[in-house]
């Protein structure tokens, strides 16, 4: 049976074609490593890293692509904004549907007597911007929220969040995670000061890449010491934030997947995954027992689809999908409990299913008839 993949909002796959190849050049071809010798392939090396920045740079809005540091995915950049501004004393504002990237790293800081508060988003998981406010007080020195929940999938008011924590002298923190490649990003826009972003999700870049956008001014202590030569810190951002030889080959394909994105079209991209979206949540819908979490317009959210059915267990629902149908969903708390607290799904969770470009529209149609199937005959055992 030919297998399905429908877990892109955990990673994507398959990557475009250039992804690999680039890798595979860059491992066979290039090969040196950046930033520390003065011979050629060095210098092609750091050569690879720089133009992957500019180009990440423009493809978020900012305008200075020294200020975008590579990490190994959106929880080490989420952990650097975090652990390397926040002090002893200082105040957070956060919302309760969080990944734990960001939640288990508040909660690590509120050992080191950092203060948190969790606004709770509406029943569609869609923070109002006045709550947020709100929970000011004259010890917060940030705002730190995810764009997209990777639960119920709804896009954030993040511009006037970030216009009002401007206004309020606030550092605002973004959690591009589900939503850099989904959505058009545009640090300036959004008036974020730091943007976290994975790589191998909706940008197609290969596992072991992410991102931090931080704004001019903002500069967080390194998390890992080392580096090319003197003390760290007489070493500049980005390179200071970048410890240790780089994932040299993950940022070319990192960069190569932005290209694709590029090439193709965002606007196509989004337009056909809303296509996906809409026949996947109109055919959930249409099955009896069925709750979705989060909006159920497309143009609301971003590519994944998180629902319960009433009787079978996540699990068994995702088991069923992947030894009967070959169907890959992703299944139970999809590591932020919090959200599943705040939806009432806890400790069950829900099953998600996230299509992504490389799904077609029967490929949904076969998911919907598998689900309709396990529907009316409960897996064993549950
Ligand atoms: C909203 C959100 N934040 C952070 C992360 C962590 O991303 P990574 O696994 O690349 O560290 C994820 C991954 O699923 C996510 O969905």
């Amino acid at each position: 049976m030919k297998k399905i993949y429908f877990d892109n909002a955990a990673t994507s796959f398959p990557k475009p074609d250039i992804v690999p190849d680039r890798v595979r050049d860059t491992l066979m071809s290039i090969g040196g490593s950046p930033g520390r010798a003065t011979h050629r392939m060095s210098i092609d090396a750091a050569r690879l890293l720089f133009n992957a920045r500019e180009a990440v740079a423009g493809f978020i809005g900012a305008k200075d692509s020294s200020r975008v540091v590579f990490t190994k995915n959106a929880t080490e950049a989420i952990n650097l904004a975090l652990k390397g501004l926040l002090l002893p004393g200082q105040h957070v504002v956060t919302s309760a549907i969080e990944h734990n990237a960001m939640a288990n790293t508040l909660r690590r800081l509120e050992k080191n007597s950092v203060s948190v508060t969790k606004v709770r988003p509406d029943a569609e998981g869609v923070l109002n911007p006045d709550d947020i406010m709100d929970a000011v007080t004259d010890k917060t020195c940030m705002v730190a929220i995810t764009h997209a929940s990777n639960v119920f999938g709804a896009i954030q008011p993040v511009e006037e969040i970030g216009r009002r924590c401007k206004e309020s002298g606030l550092l605002f923190m973004v959690d591009g995670a589900q939503t850099a490649g989904v959505l058009d990003i545009d640090v300036e826009v959004m008036s974020a000061d730091l943007f976290a972003a994975t790589g191998h999700k909706a940008l197609y870049g290969p596992q072991g890449t992410g991102l931090l956008y931080l704004r001019e001014g903002v500069e967080p202590l390194a998390l890992i010491d080392g580096g090319t030569g003197g003390p760290d810190d007489n070493v500049e951002i980005p390179e200071r934030l970048e410890a240790g030889t780089m994932n040299t080959p993950g940022v070319a394909g990192l960069h190569a997947g932005v290209e694709f994105i590029l090439k193709e079209g965002s606007k196509k991209i989004r337009e056909y995954e809303m296509l996906l979206l809409g026949r996947l949540i109109d055919g959930l819908l249409s099955i009896d027992g069925v709750r979705i979490l989060g909006p159920v317009e497309p143009e609301r959210r971003v590519g994944l689809v998180a629902f319960t059915l009433k009787g079978i267990t996540p699990d068994s629902i995702g088991l069923a999908l992947d030894n009967d149908f070959s169907m890959m969903v992703r299944c139970a708390t999809h590591c932020a409990p919090d959200a599943h607290r705040h939806a009432g799904t806890f400790p069950q969770g829900a099953v998600r299913v996230s299509p992504g470009y490389f799904n077609t529209v029967e490929e949904v149609e076969a998911l919907l008839v598998a689900l309709k199937k396990i529907a009316k005959k409960p897996v064993q055992g549950v």
